[in-house]
């Protein structure tokens, strides 16, 4: 039996986004959306779906949190030898999406993945609660097959015993942050009919981790 959604439709009133107004730098817009969607009390406004692809030619996607903002792009800690670090390590390409359905709202972005600094990953991980911090080593690598959960118990039982509460739990080599310099970024704010507001800002010649990059903006067609 198929399922059929083609009646359900909502028309979207919220907001609108004007390319004449819209502030000059991007990450002004990106906090400032941020900071509503936090205002207005959306779940984990900083989960962000992540889409990459690796040698294989078979796109990936997935939520991760995104912990930063930097001056750069946004920042997400993972296990670097997972399905989504092996695609990395193959092709640094990737797309975040935010969408966040109580302002109408949706942000793409678009850049290029590097590894962040192992002190700051390592100064991160030690802030995670004690019970994440065992997980993220029961969790290795992240995205193996496991037998059953039994056996992911065990070995997070073993490694209580290991580093018991209030104990250092190292911080595991194979695990840090991402930070994704952003190239391109749209805002999609949704409007009635179907005539949605994109305005997409794409940064300027080659100036890919330059703080004073120059941005550009356009409409696009909803
Ligand atoms: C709300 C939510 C938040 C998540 N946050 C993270 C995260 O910050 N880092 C992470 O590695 N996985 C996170 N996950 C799990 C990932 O979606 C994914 O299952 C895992 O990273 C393995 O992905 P991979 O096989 O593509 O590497 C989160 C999942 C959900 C639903």
């Amino acid at each position: 039996m198929s399922m059929d959604f083609t009646d359900q439709r909502l028309s979207y009133e919220k907001g609108s986004l004007d390319q004449q107004s819209v502030p000059a730098s991007p990450f002004e817009l990106l906090k400032t959306w941020m900071n509503e969607a936090i205002e207005q009390q959306v779940q984990e406004p900083y989960a962000m779906s992540l889409a990459t692809c690796g040698a294989d030619n078979k796109p990936s996607v997935r939520i991760v949190l995104m912990r930063e903002i930097t001056e750069n792009g946004v920042v997400f800690y993972t296990n670097y030898e997972s399905a989504k670090g092996q695609d990395i390590a193959e092709n640094p390409n990737a797309e975040v999406l935010f969408f966040w359905h109580e302002l109408e709202r949706q942000i793409r972005i678009g850049g290029s993945i590097a590894k962040i600094d192992a002190n700051k990953s390592a100064a991160y991980f030690q802030k995670r609660p004690h019970d994440s911090q065992v997980g993220a080593w029961v969790s290795q690598p992240q995205s193996g097959e496991v037998a059953n959960r039994e056996v992911m118990e065990q070995a997070f039982e073993a490694l209580q015993n290991d580093y018991p509460e209030n104990s250092q739990v190292p911080t595991p080599e194979f695990w840090g942050g991402y930070e994704i310099t952003i190239h391109e970024i749209e805002f999609w704010q949704g409007r009635a009919s179907r005539m949605h507001d994109r305005i997409v800002y794409t940064r300027d010649g080659n100036e890919a981790n330059k703080k004073d990059a120059s941005w550009s903006t356009k409409r696009l067609l909803p």
